[in-house]
């Protein structure tokens, strides 16, 4: 049995373990406490039945924007868990807090242009659309895609090119 429900303090440091096995873009704890003070409503954790966090996601508003929208900034299911329907359920929770508590416009995310389990679930399950390709936006040089998905019948505003950490 697995529940996907809002994290906590307590569950940052097994969000962080989470990361570290599942993606090579890693953070310090102090940036996951930055996120829980600032927007604790959009981070959600799956958590195992021993009480163990097999999937999370890490999410933010972006505030120098001309229209408030939502930023994915981590999503990982340990391998453990994938397939499940976990990052679909994370990834919900957190587009809905996004909308009913911060009004967010959009959602937006980068994605390794490689990451095809990603972008499935981004563009078929989730309805994200890829706006821009950002040559060489990972340090190994790998591109990323910027995808956006609108909420409410939004009209997504042209993507401004900028460096973000996920
Ligand atoms: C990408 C990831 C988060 C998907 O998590 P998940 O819990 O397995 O995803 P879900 O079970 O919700 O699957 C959603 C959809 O994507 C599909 N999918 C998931 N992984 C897939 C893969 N490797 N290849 C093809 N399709 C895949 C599922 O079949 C499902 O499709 P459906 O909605 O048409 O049935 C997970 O594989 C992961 O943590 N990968 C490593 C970290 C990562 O890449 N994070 C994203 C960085 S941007």
């Amino acid at each position: 049995m697995v529940c996907v429900r809002p994290a906590t303090v307590d569950d940052l440091l097994g969000m962080q373990r989470c990361n570290l096995l599942c993606l090579p873009e890693n953070y310090q704890l102090k940036y996951y406490f930055y996120h829980m003070l600032t927007w604790p409503q959009l981070l959600f954790v799956a958590e195992d039945y021993s009480g163990k966090i097999v999937g999370y996601v890490l999410a933010k508003m972006e505030e120098e924007s001309s229209e408030i929208h939502g930023h994915i900034t981590s999503l990982a299911v340990a391998r453990t868990h994938r397939k499940l329907g976990m990052a679909t359920m994370l990834m919900s929770a957190a587009h809905r807090a996004m909308e009913e508590v911060f009004d967010a416009k959009y959602v937006s995310l980068h994605v390794r242009v490689s990451n095809k389990g990603a972008l499935h679930l981004y563009t078929i399950s989730l309805g994200y659309r890829i706006s821009d390709t950002e040559a060489k936006y990972y340090a190994d040089g790998e591109d990323a895609y910027y995808m956006q998905k609108p909420f409410g019948g939004h009209v997504l505003p042209e993507h401004k090119k900028k460096k973000a950490d996920s």
